[in-house]
């Protein structure tokens, strides 16, 4: 039997949603951190890459001013750092010196990487577009990064490499000795 949600909630239907770090910078050169569950490829060629903000949020303003930005993929090893980046404003916190995450320059722009994470895109922004109560910013990936051994052969290493998820109502989860087969 099929039981009808919430309609207001309808991307709880989505969860689990990888959870990642963007990082971006205001005009000082000072970095942001903002946890976002809402992203997606979005194209191969060229590569771009989209994710959801909602205009309120403090990277919303840094974004559009800076015109760039910085997906940090994380491990689940990182989830008080992504709970706290998720609930404290950047406006009023500095969420680098409160996480204790370590910032590394990125190889193409002003905005850092987050050295905790295991794979990162430094992204251009191409386009944003307002949609309802989110601004889909795009990015055009111009490099890409990740660490030695979390990747073998273009697949992640999830025996190595545990990636956070959210499931909603501040709670996460990952793929611990997760159910693997290749085709
Ligand atoms: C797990 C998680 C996922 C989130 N995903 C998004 C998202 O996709 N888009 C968004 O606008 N806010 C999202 N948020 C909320 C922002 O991270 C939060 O409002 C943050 O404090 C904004 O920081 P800022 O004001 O420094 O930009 C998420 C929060 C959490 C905890």
């Amino acid at each position: 039997m099929k039981v009808e949600g919430n309609i207001e909630k309808y991307y709880h239907y989505a969860f689990p949603m990888q959870t990642i770090l963007v990082t971006c910078n205001d005009e000082t050169g000072k970095t942001n951190i903002i946890t976002l569950a809402w992203h997606t490829p979005i194209s191969r060629k060229p590569p771009l890459y989209g994710i959801s903000i909602a205009p309120k949020r403090y990277s919303h303003a840094l974004i559009e001013k800076s015109k760039e930005f910085v997906i940090n993929f994380i491990p689940y090893s990182l989830v008080e750092a992504a709970q706290f980046c998720g609930t404290h404003s950047g406006l009023s916190t500095d969420k680098l010196c409160k996480t204790g995450l370590t910032l590394v320059p990125s190889k193409k722009l002003s905005t850092p990487l987050i050295k905790e994470g295991y794979a990162h895109l430094e992204c251009k922004l191409a386009k944003s577009v307002p949609f309802g109560d989110h601004t889909l910013f795009v990015g055009e990936v111009i490099v890409v990064t990740a660490d030695e051994d979390a990747f073998k052969n273009e697949l992640l290493r999830t025996d190595q490499i545990h990636p956070l998820y959210y499931i909603g109502e501040n709670a996460y989860t990952t793929l611990d000795r997760a159910k693997r087969k290749t085709f």
